[in-house]
């Protein structure tokens, strides 16, 4: 559905949301992104990302990349979808264009066979936390998934690369 988008950035009245693989003339305006939503090691794991993910998407508004997401799956037996980075340009914030990367991030798991998506999410980033909460993952226990993952645990910890201070969320994809 069009969005409003008329205060920001000088964009037309309304715009579609467009979300679509990223491709190489994307390249800056997603490292700009990444520039203004991380800094230090998280921004240079995430940079990494760009060419280290299974895929990433982009979201576009009028011709500008107005958000991506870096999705990577880890195969535990059971296949894992991970958000493993998800940003929107500060002059796009809290007009959808993250749930829409989300919505479509579903979507590819689901085609690729994924039954949970997993996030990690640093405990400070309350922002975050609310978006996915309100998205319906819930909050899992590192107990719960070395159990259940057994062997594939420590995989799973490198391929979402999860650091101290982060917690897991998980979501059923149905
Ligand atoms: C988290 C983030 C991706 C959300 O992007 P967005 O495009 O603004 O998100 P949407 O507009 O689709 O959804 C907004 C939702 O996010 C949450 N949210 C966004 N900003 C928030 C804030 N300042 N405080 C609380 N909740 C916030 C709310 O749940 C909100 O939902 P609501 O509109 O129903 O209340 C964005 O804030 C961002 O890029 N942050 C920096 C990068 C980051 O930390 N990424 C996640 C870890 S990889």
């Amino acid at each position: 559905m069009p969005r409003n988008f008329s205060e920001r950035d000088g964009m037309p009245v309304s715009a579609e949301i467009v979300v679509r693989d990223m491709n190489a003339s994307d390249r800056d305006q997603v490292k700009e992104i990444l520039e203004q939503s991380f800094e230090g090691w998280y921004l240079r794991e995430g940079l990494k990302g760009i060419d280290s993910s299974d895929r990433v998407l982009v979201a576009e508004v009028a011709g500008k990349v107005a958000g991506m997401a870096e999705l990577r799956f880890y195969d535990a037996g059971e296949m894992i979808g991970i958000v493993y980075y998800l940003a929107t340009h500060l002059s796009y914030r809290e007009l959808g264009i993250a749930s829409r990367l989300l919505d479509n991030a579903l979507k590819f798991f689901k085609e690729e066979g994924t039954s949970l998506a997993l996030c990690s999410i640093e405990h400070e980033n309350q922002a975050t936390v609310e978006f996915f909460g309100k998205r319906g993952f819930k909050e899992t226990s590192v107990r719960s998934l070395a159990s259940k993952y057994k062997i594939h645990f420590f995989g799973i910890l490198r391929r979402a690369l999860i650091v101290p201070g982060e917690t897991i969320y998980t979501k059923n994809v149905d």
